[in-house]
């Protein structure tokens, strides 16, 4: 039997077109940008549209082009509701709900963040995002399909109606928006109000048209959407906070080369920094702008009505330990110096 050695010259032709054909495509592919569509619900001026927006530029800039984040602001491209869906379904990479939005998703664990006042300030509530709660509650949503990247800052929340609210027998019989959240449903009922779970995108025109009384948000939320137009009074009560997880679909992350992934996870983690930074500021100056407008008068609540106000909602607590969790409550009290 003859064997027939292919000559070196053969080889080296035949390998050459081998890795031709593979090279082509590989090169097609690095032309093409990985898109990352970063999908949110408020307004660029806020601490979250400013963040995604650095997000883009650092991402953008650190990959060389290589991926591209097309930012999407004020529910353009999906609304509360629809948005995580859209994420698990790939319809969109990246996210950054309110963590008051999880429950839907059957991570109703997030809402321990909707607590009312269970945190002072954000410094409180970043020891329990920077700790062992806030990697474990990532690591439940894994289970969703879902990556959580990070934790952004909006604020303290302020309550907002056409008439005085300052204790809480001023909330009785109105009807109140209020995000995905039993909690927060909870929070409201306590105070003797309706609660109503409303999509973001539709508050301004349901303050204005009388479809709800009030609401509560923070300041740059309250400011950006306009409702200082539709509302007569905005009380300083800092009795909860927003916040965010950015959050990706676990399938697009993993797709993504390792480099690559690096380089968004390292501009992510500086995005953060910048967010979280202005936030505080994004909020006061939008409280001005509130103030300068002339339309809401600012109410402040002083420490008795205060008092008052803590009293009738701290119940919420212990009413929704079975949905949040007593162990995951007990841990943030732990790291917040929380005493009811
Ligand atoms: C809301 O729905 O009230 C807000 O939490 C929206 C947001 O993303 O800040």
């Amino acid at each position: 039997m003859t064997i027939n050695h292919p000559s070196r010259r053969n080889v080296l032709a035949a390998g050459a077109a081998v890795a031709g054909a593979v090279a082509m495509p590989f090169m097609a592919r690095a032309q093409a940008p990985i898109v990352i569509k970063f999908s949110h619900v408020v307004a660029e001026q806020t601490p979250k549209g400013k963040g995604a927006l650095k997000f883009k530029e650092l991402a953008e800039e650190r990959t060389k082009g290589r991926v591209k984040v097309e930012v999407y602001p004020n529910s353009s491209l999906f609304k509360d509701g629809e948005e995580m869906e859209a994420l698990q379904l790939g319809s969109v990479q990246m996210l950054a709900p309110s963590l008051a939005k999880f429950g839907p998703l059957g991570l109703r664990e997030f809402e321990v963040f909707d607590l009312p006042f269970i945190f002072d300030n954000s410094a409180e509530l970043h020891k329990v995002t920077d700790g062992p709660v806030g990697s474990a509650l990532f690591k439940k949503a894994e289970n969703k399909g879902v990556v959580g990247l990070a934790y952004w800052d909006n604020g303290m929340k302020v309550m907002s109606a056409n008439k005085p609210i300052r204790v809480p027998a001023d909330y009785k019989g109105l009807k109140m928006r209020i995000q995905s959240s039993k909690v927060l449903g909870d929070q409201m009922k306590a105070l003797g109000a309706i609660p109503q779970v409303m999509a973001f995108s539709e508050v301004y025109q349901a303050l204005q048209t009388g479809v709800v009384d009030g609401t509560e948000n923070t300041p740059s939320n309250f400011y950006t959407q306009k409702m200082h137009e539709v509302q007569k009074y905005l009380a300083l009560t800092d009795h909860g906070y927003i916040g965010y997880a950015v959050i990706t679909n676990k399938k697009f992350w993993d797709s993504i080369p390792a480099d690559l992934r690096n380089l968004v996870q390292a501009a992510m983690k500086d995005a953060t920094k910048y967010a979280n930074d202005i936030a505080k500021k994004e909020n006061d100056e939008a409280l001005e702008g509130v103030r300068k407008s002339g339309k809401t008068q600012i109410l402040v609540i002083t420490p008795e009505q205060k008092a008052e106000l803590r009293k009738a909602l701290v119940g919420v607590h212990k009413e929704n330990e079975a949905r949040v969790g007593k162990d995951l409550i007990a841990e943030v009290y732990k790291a917040t110096g929380f005493k009811v």
